[in-house]
């Protein structure tokens, strides 16, 4: 690949002002809302016949348009039809230009600020029209946007990102890494990365070809972060083994496999964001089975469940994503293939979510695994909730109850109290704490409880709030204590009291 062709293409992206925000301009928000739905008639409606360089690069590589190439030279005047051509992004015949690449901007806020990126990859289903191949290069969606936002950005020395796909990882990791290995088993794959990377100025990112684990052998990382091929398929003839979802083992054996590799090759002190399905069984919860990975594998574990999916469900969601669809012959004979392997294991569900694990340094101190209640708002930073959660558990873990009743609590900014009154009632029947942003949590107190996180501003001991709660409700003080500790500590966790130190 051409540094200077990549860097005259930076150029003239730049330079049409080829941006997220350009293109909300140029079609509008519902046309934006209509396009996340895989439905592109009112974005081009909206672009009509516009000339615009930015309509231009949009029609072709957003909507999978055609244009008429001297159009596409007036676009990108220093790379040309030519130039795009070398680089892999269209086709030309006569004077049509198609698109050989889906290539758009991408925008982001992390703990950096703000930023913003040219992202290419294959063309969606939009494009294709129909079932992808089974190379398919996925681009930005919403589980790459879920690990990205999922990644902490404490800086760290060497990062690992596990099936780069298009980059995207890779490129959020450097951000918050001196330096990146990003791997994956398409060479295709890798090249969109190192594309992406070039095309975005950002250096430091190794890329390296081969199956798991087995191009970074013998090494260890402080960070690793993996969207891995996990979804489940059935293994068996005629069913198509997408390279960009699925790791050709059996069931959820390859999101296991990623665990223990990770276990191989965090450094001490290291962790990992990962994003995985599990199964549940007839004998065995799914939520446990991959706690259980992470145990048999020696790392501690925080494991969180956004959404369970029974086996048809999530059959026809995975039969959908590669461009079949319902009703036709061939959706329903998958379907069936998808069930009988389901149905061959007593898998009764499938759990998805993220499992952040870490190779611990002295005693274990984290093991938790939980079912987000609430739809998780991307934009509330669930790495940033997550890493301050564990450094907050870090500090609360190694006490003893005593030690922890000497600490001042706050109660986090984003928590607030909903009370329900029977109608008539002075007293409240129902009380529940809301946490605004990171996991969304709801959570059910009595008085005391509410009384005692009321009263936590980081002033007073928690052992003083709670003999004065004690006092005010005329209740046993030890009693209240052995009650209220436990809570603390998860409450602590949940990142709704922070401890002061
Ligand atoms: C779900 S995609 C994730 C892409 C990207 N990291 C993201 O977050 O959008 C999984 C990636 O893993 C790669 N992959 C599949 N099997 C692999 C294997 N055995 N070893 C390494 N990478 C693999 C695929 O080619 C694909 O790029």
């Amino acid at each position: 690949m051409d540094p200077a062709r990549v860097a005259a293409l930076r150029d003239d992206l730049a330079a049409a002002a080829f941006h997220v925000e350009t293109l909300t301009a140029l079609w509008g928000a519902e046309a934006d809302a209509a396009l996340r739905r895989g439905n592109r008639v009112q974005a081009s409606r909206a672009l009509g016949g516009s000339s615009s360089p930015a309509a231009v690069l949009a029609r072709l590589f957003v909507l999978g348009h055609e244009v008429r190439d001297a159009e596409l030279d007036r676009a990108l005047p220093s790379v040309g039809v030519s130039g795009a051509r070398e680089l892999g992004l269209v086709n030309l015949e006569g004077a049509r230009v198609q698109p050989r690449a889906d290539l758009r901007p991408y925008s982001f806020v992390d703990a950096e600020g703000a930023g913003e990126w040219w992202i290419a990859s294959d063309p969606g289903e939009l494009v294709t029209g129909g079932a992808l191949p089974v190379d398919h290069v996925l681009g930005v969606g919403g589980a790459s946007a879920t690990l990205a936002g999922l990644q902490f950005s404490d800086l760290v020395d060497r990062a690992l990102d596990l099936g780069t796909g298009c980059g995207i990882q890779a490129l959020h990791a450097r951000r918050f890494a001196r330096t990146v290995v990003a791997t994956d088993i398409s060479e295709r794959a890798l090249r969109y990365a190192q594309l992406n990377a070039l095309l975005n100025g950002i250096d430091g990112i190794e890329f390296r070809h081969g199956d798991l684990f087995e191009p970074v052998e013998g090494e260890r990382f402080d960070r690793i972060v993996s969207n891995p091929p996990f979804v489940i398929t059935p293994r068996t003839e005629g069913v198509p083994a997408y390279e960009y979802r699925d790791g050709g083992r059996e069931g959820d054996a390859l999101v296991a496999a990623v665990v223990a590799g990770v276990a191989r090759h965090l450094a001490p002190g290291g962790t990992a964001q990962l994003l995985g399905n599990w199964e549940y069984r007839a004998d065995e919860d799914g939520l446990a089975r991959a706690g259980a990975w992470a145990r048999e594998a020696g790392l501690e574990h925080w494991i969180v469940e956004r959404e369970r999916l029974d086996p048809a469900l999530y059959a026809e969601t995975w039969i959908r994503d590669g461009g079949t669809r319902p009703g036709t012959p061939e959706f329903e004979r998958m379907c069936g293939l998808w069930l009988d392997d389901f149905a061959r294991r007593g898998v009764l569900g499938v759990g998805f979510g993220y499992l952040v694990l870490r190779r611990p340094v002295g005693e274990p101190v984290l093991q938790r695994a939980e079912r987000q209640s609430a739809p998780l708002d991307e934009s509330t930073g669930s790495g940033a909730h997550l890493q301050a959660a564990l450094a907050a558990i870090d500090i609360v873990a190694p006490l003893d109850d005593d030690a922890l009743l000497a600490m001042r609590m706050q109660v986090a900014g984003d928590v607030t109290e909903e009370r329900s009154h029977w109608p008539g009632d002075a007293d409240p029947s129902v009380i529940v704490l809301r946490q605004g942003g990171g996991l969304r949590r709801e959570l059910r107190v009595d008085s005391a409880l509410a009384a005692i996180i009321g009263a936590c501003d980081g002033e007073l001991s928690l052992g003083v709030i709670i003999q004065a709660v004690a006092d005010l409700l005329d209740a046993d003080p030890l009693a209240l204590r052995a009650a209220v500790v436990p809570e603390v500590r998860e409450l602590v966790a949940d990142g709704m009291l922070a401890p002061r130190v």
